[in-house]
């Protein structure tokens, strides 16, 4: 049969398939130091769990928007927790944010702007729709943050419509924007009238300096909220990413129309039990104090896996929320070259598994040049259940819960060991 050329150069979702492998080896035998995919440790919070067993016999379709109390409840707690003024008739629930972000971009026409690093499925959602890329480089002395200047360079080149993807805190570099750096962004942003696409899917994973529990990271649409469209849904910040249900915010009425259209013609309406699920959890008023444990845990985790880095010469900047770190091995350029014939981050990668079973995902995953020797690290390989618990039994105490880390710390310290003997 023949396959339309968009999908015949897709390849399976890098993250997907490096977590297939390192599961395979490890049923195998093998001891593998995982730090291949981004999946929350933690348990289901309770009233999620909870309400999807109450809800469970409920078998009727219901409306492609979503369910309306949900969408009202996604508003009030937005706006009652984080001050983001959302409107509910214009949140759109579906399975997970990842769809919505390609049915946003089927429905949007104009030019993906995208900065490098970001996300490993932005560029194939945006292939397999034929749509023009520009690609903006981003670099390490700015936290590999998009310049204003970038983007306005980006925007003047571009005719017709302009997209933008921003993700804050970002995956693959664990860096977040603050309120200064988006509002310089949106002058650029108003100024050009680019669309932005704002996945904030780990934007209540946001632990910078003096941060609370109710702590949220900024988000572009307290600049330029005629312009910003925010997804976010339940898979990272409340550990349900097999639930699959996401949700976006449109800025205007006029995406709507399209927006419900393209829903009623794919996937009709995300399930209903996992629709009434998430209106018990988004009206729990527990949800704080486990967002906040999160939050404890994943700071200490990344921020141990970041000191083991640098005390391995391995250039990294510590993370501000969600579960990645971004490492740059350039410093073991030289030895890389020289002893082991490695001149690129994928074949670091692939000689990291097979030698040390130590699993990455390379940079040019993430669309950096692949002999930029980037690699992202997912630091969530941990028992969360366990480290809840002895967090509460330990009266919050961080550094009670460390020993849980220890094998990412210790597959750090096998990696040094190895560039070291090069
Ligand atoms: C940056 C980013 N956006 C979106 C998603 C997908 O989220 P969802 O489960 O809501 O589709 C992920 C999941 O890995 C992600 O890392």
């Amino acid at each position: 049969m023949k396959v339309r050329k968009e999908a015949s150069g897709i390849k399976e979702s890098a993250t997907l398939a490096i977590n297939q492998s390192a599961l395979r080896l490890r049923k195998n035998g093998a001891t593998i130091y995982h730090y291949g995919f981004g999946q929350s440790p933690f348990p289901v919070p309770m009233s999620l769990q909870r309400g999807l067993a109450e809800n469970a016999w409920r078998k009727n379709y219901l409306p492609g928007t979503g369910l309306p109390e949900l969408q009202e409840a996604i508003a009030e707690y937005y706006r009652k927790n984080f001050g983001l003024d959302f409107k509910k008739e214009q949140i759109l629930i579906g399975p997970g944010s990842k769809e919505l972000l390609f049915d946003l971009l089927f429905v949007l026409e104009g030019t993906l702007i995208l900065p490098a690093p970001s996300w490993v499925s932005y560029e194939p959602q945006a292939i397999l729709l034929n749509k023009p890329i520009y690609s903006c480089p981003c670099r390490y002395e700015h936290a590999y943050k998009l310049q204003p200047e970038d983007l306005a360079k980006a925007a003047a080149s571009i005719s017709g419509q302009k997209l933008l993807l921003l993700n804050s805190p970002s995956n693959p570099t664990g860096q977040t924007y603050s309120a200064s750096e988006l509002e310089a962004l949106a002058k650029v942003i108003t100024h050009y009238d680019i669309t932005v696409l704002s996945d904030e899917i780990y934007a209540e994973l946001f632990w910078g300096e003096g941060m609370g529990a109710k702590d949220r990271a900024p988000s572009i649409f307290n600049f330029a909220p005629d312009n910003t469209v925010v997804t976010s849904g339940l898979s990272k910040a409340y550990s349900a990413g097999g639930y699959r249900l996401g949700f976006c915010h449109l800025p205007t009425r006029n995406l709507l129309k399209p927006m419900t259209a393209f829903i009623s013609e794919t996937f009709s309406a995300v399930s209903t039990p996992t629709q009434y699920a998430a209106l018990a959890m988004y009206t729990d008023p527990e949800l704080a104090i486990y967002l906040s444990q999160s939050k404890k845990i994943l700071k200490e985790a990344l921020s141990l896996v970041h000191d083991a880095l640098l005390a391995s010469d391995i250039r990294a900047l510590a993370a501000t929320g969600g579960f990645y770190i971004y490492a740059d091995f350039s410093l073991w350029r030289e030895p890389l070259e020289r002893a082991a014939g490695i001149f690129s981050s994928s074949e670091l990668c692939q000689r990291l598994l097979d030698e040390l079973g130590i699993a990455f995902l390379p940079g040019v995953d993430f669309g950096m040049p692949d002999e930029s020797l980037g690699i992202r690290i997912a630091a969530v390989d941990f028992d969360g259940k366990k480290a809840f618990s002895s967090l509460e039994r330990s009266h919050a105490s961080p550094s009670a819960i460390s020993l849980l880390f220890s094998p990412m710390q210790e597959g750090i310290t096998i990696l040094h060991t190895w560039l070291k003997a090069l």
